[in-house]
């Protein structure tokens, strides 16, 4: 295969995506790079849904609420680009910022109720405000058929549904199943940042949540929160929150409800993780 043409603006990428004709559909994966296992599955079930798939490699800075993690997140455009070839040819978008948001660009200030302040938005406030522009942006630009996401952001893939239905998009949002390593531990670009020792500690965020599924039949969910909590405690890691929440409302919930799911995040050492699973059946995986 050829190396990658990478299309690095707005221009370039719709004169290539309107040489390819009006009746094509087009998958779109949103990456920020520093690409992994869980993003190249989101990449080979976009060639499923269609032929064209449009990746795109951009540090978002909006969604970043500390501005050494901007700074720190691993950049490997090179790394990332000879994965993506092991899957198939997809079309790579790697903008400058100044391409994303030009100087006449209007933020989109949706207010998003609730899903912007609890968990993930409880912690990294205005981060989910940073995920709406760039992916409405994305999607103004790309108008993809179908956007595929991991179910590992859970809250951002609610965020991003709540979104779509607000400003009416024609994109098909699709949630995919979080790609784990052997351990339980979910595949994620803060991996590269753990050491060793951390990535066995960091075992427990996946033990738990089994530990949580296996008492689902016998406890109401707040007896299984405080035990999951419990069980969690006995590790060095610092939990920031574990909440068993309704899968839409992402509302903690008193009985249990179809699709409800366990979410913790914590940090271990300098590196903060997150992950999540379902606790009920519900049919989420498209
Ligand atoms: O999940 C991510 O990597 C980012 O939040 C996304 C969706 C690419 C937007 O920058």
């Amino acid at each position: 295969m050829e190396d990658y043409k990478v299309f690095s603006t707005v221009k370039s990428l719709q004169e290539r995506l309107h040489s390819l004709g009006k009746e094509t559909q087009v998958s779109f994966v949103a990456t920020m790079g520093a690409l992994h296992h869980g993003h190249l599955e989101l990449v080979k079930k976009a060639f499923t849904l269609a032929d064209t798939v449009v990746v795109s490699i951009f540090v978002n800075p909006t969604q970043f609420n500390k501005k050494e993690d901007l700074e720190n997140y691993p950049r490997l455009l090179d790394e990332d680009l000879k994965l993506l070839k092991t899957v198939g040819d997809v079309i790579v978008f790697a903008p400058t910022v100044d391409e994303v948001y030009p100087k006449d660009y209007v933020d989109i200030d949706l207010n998003l109720g609730k899903l912007e302040h609890v968990m993930e938005g409880e912690f990294r406030p205005g981060h989910f405000k940073g995920v709406v522009n760039v992916v409405k942006r994305f999607f103004d630009i790309i108008n993809p058929t179908y956007a595929l996401f991991g179910l590992k952001d859970f809250q951002q893939l609610a965020v991003i549904e709540f979104m779509v239905e607000h400003f009416k998009l024609s994109v098909q949002v699709v949630g995919c199943e979080t790609v784990r390593e052997p351990s339980g531990l979910a595949s994620s670009s803060r991996n590269f940042r753990l050491s060793e020792q951390e990535k066995v500690e960091a075992e427990i965020i996946y033990k738990t949540m089994e530990y949580a599924r296996s008492l689902v039949a016998e406890k109401e969910p707040t007896e299984v929160q405080k035990m999951a909590l419990e069980f969690f405690s006995k590790s060095p890691l610092e939990i920031e929150y574990l909440e068993i929440v309704d899968p839409k409302s992402l509302d903690s919930i008193p009985n249990w409800v179809p699709g409800a799911r366990i979410c913790i995040a914590t940090m271990c050492g300098k590196v903060r993780l997150i992950d999540n699973s379902e606790l009920i059946e519900n049919s989420f995986i498209s």
